[in-house]
């Protein structure tokens, strides 16, 4: 092993590039690259990126200002170097661009090439001259193919990336050109990767995919194997406890992934289903093959196979020709629905996609006044969901060490922190049965009810 290197890798955006950042750090840790929670003095600093919004874009701007006073210190004595790499979602919208804005960044990648890493950091640590690189291709070799076969040790939690990029083409979003056609990773090399999790002591594995439901991976006998079908073959590993995917489109949930609500226990009770819009009219324009009928059948099916289950949502207000009746439309879904968490955003125009083009661009203000009724809609499901917890019991994932001395937090089977108070630091890493005493906004608190529970192998412990 070369001599150790710190790397600083910020991630913005979505799982998948949670998921993409740790893998960059798995690609880079044979040349000796470990992770750093500083980018001061950093052998190499990598942003992750998110053009979802321009926001999110923008941020990386400020960030890189930052970055280069840094650099600047480190290099001031003519020997050390920074490399500053730009990855993820705007280096493909974005690369050349970048380069140019920024002299100072050595290297843009986009999220279907950081299996290149190795090359890449060579070329640019070159003593000679230092070579700057961009490199956003779709590349024909597949990315998870050239990954090291070996993920590192990660927490009680993690992502598991099964399927990557989007056919859908929303008129909204960035996600088809930034991260390509949807592709399905082999049904084995996704049971093999959640083994390993597993072994080293993860108990909860959320699958990835910009369209997780539309995963179709080739299966051990060579045909296909469904969402539905992958869920049933992960559900018999030993020690896998609870299992998550996320995010699903309405259009493709099928027979098999609602059976397999029905029939797997491991399989979390808690449904990440982006709907956007209430609206028929803008669900069209927005090209998002489902209309509020669709969305209400599926979702009525969902809770007859596993009556459990609550729903989040994604939410977009103010669409280019969203008129109020249109707003109202999203509201009367919101309330006939439910949602126990929902992500909401205003319409931000992006580049290149059809609805920036697109007339009746809504005004800022009027998007403001929707979002905040929206949102306290939202938030008022949220909280009673909550407090219709309060003397329930629930299973509870300790995850890791709470604000107060003593206390403890987890998650419950719906994704809320639960917090608790007087347990040892060993139930970390245990799922332990909690009633449910406090209810909050964002959270809940329970108390033990009983010994641990469901710790097939206490042992497996994540230092
Ligand atoms: N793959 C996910 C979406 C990823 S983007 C899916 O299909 O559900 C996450 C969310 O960002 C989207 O669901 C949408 O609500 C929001 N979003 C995407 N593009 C946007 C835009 N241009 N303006 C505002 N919100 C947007
Ligand atoms: Fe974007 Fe639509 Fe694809 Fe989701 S389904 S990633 S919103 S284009
Ligand atoms: Fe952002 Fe790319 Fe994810 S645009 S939301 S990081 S797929």
């Amino acid at each position: 092993m070369s001599a150790t290197k710190k790397l600083f890798v910020k991630t913005y955006g979505c799982q998948m590039n949670v998921y993409d950042s740790q893998r960059m750090q798995d690609v880079l840790a044979p040349l000796g690259y470990q992770p750093v929670d500083d980018a001061a003095g950093a052998d190499m600093v990598i942003l992750n990126t998110c053009h979802i919004r321009e926001k999110a874009a923008e941020k990386v701007f400020s960030d890189l200002g930052r970055i280069r006073k840094h650099k600047k210190a480190k290099e001031a004595n003519g020997t050390d170097k920074m490399i500053v790499a730009v990855a993820g979602c705007v280096a493909q919208a974005e690369g050349a661009e970048l380069m140019r804005r920024e002299p100072m960044v050595d290297m843009v990648f986009g999220p279907q090439t950081y299996h290149r890493l190795p090359e890449m950091v060579a070329r640019a640590n070159r003593a000679i001259g230092r070579d700057r690189i961009i490199d956003t291709d779709f590349p024909a070799e597949e990315k998870f193919d050239h990954l090291p076969q070996q993920v590192s040790r990660q927490g009680y939690s993690a992502f598991l990336a099964i399927q990557e990029g989007c056919d859908k083409f929303c008129t909204f979003c960035v996600v088809p050109y930034t991260r390509g056609a949807e592709y399905s990773r082999p049904g084995m090399d996704v049971v093999n990767e959640a083994r390993q999790l597993v072994g080293k002591g993860t108990r909860e594995i959320t699958l990835l995919g910009q369209n997780v439901n539309a995963y179709h991976g080739e299966a051990s006998n060579g045909g296909e194997w469904t969402l539905g079908r992958l869920l049933r073959e992960l559900s018999e590993i030993d020690g896998l406890d609870r299992i998550r995917y996320t995010t699903s489109h309405p259009r493709d949930v099928d027979g098999d992934l609602i059976a397999a609500h029905r029939d797997l226990p491991k399989l979390m009770p808690f449904l990440h289903l982006p709907i956007q819009a209430g609206s028929d009219r803008v669900l069209q324009a927005m090209n998002r093959k489902h209309d509020g009928a669709s969305y209400r059948e599926i979702v009525a099916k969902l809770k007859d196979a596993c009556p459990d289950l609550a729903l989040s949502s994604d939410f977009i207000v103010g669409f280019p020709g969203e008129s109020d009746k249109d707003f109202e439309d999203t509201m009367q879904m919101v309330r006939d629905i439910t949602f126990i968490q929902a992500f909401s955003f205003k319409y931000s125009p992006r580049p290149g996609t059809p609805a920036s083009a697109m007339e009746l661009q809504v005004p800022e203000p009027v998007k403001t006044e929707r979002i905040m009724r929206l949102q306290a809609l939202l938030a008022e499901q949220q909280l009673e969901f909550n407090r219709n917890c309060l003397g329930r019991e629930m299973d509870v994932l300790l995850e890791r060490y709470g604000k107060l001395e003593g206390q403890l937090v987890g998650k419950s089977p719906y994704m809320q922190p639960v917090h608790v108070s007087g347990l040892p630091e060993s139930s970390l890493g245990q799922i332990v049965r909690l009633k449910i005493t406090e209810a909050l906004p964002n959270s809940l608190g329970g108390e033990l009810v009983d010994a641990p529970v469901q710790n097939r192998d206490s042992e497996r412990k994540i230092a």
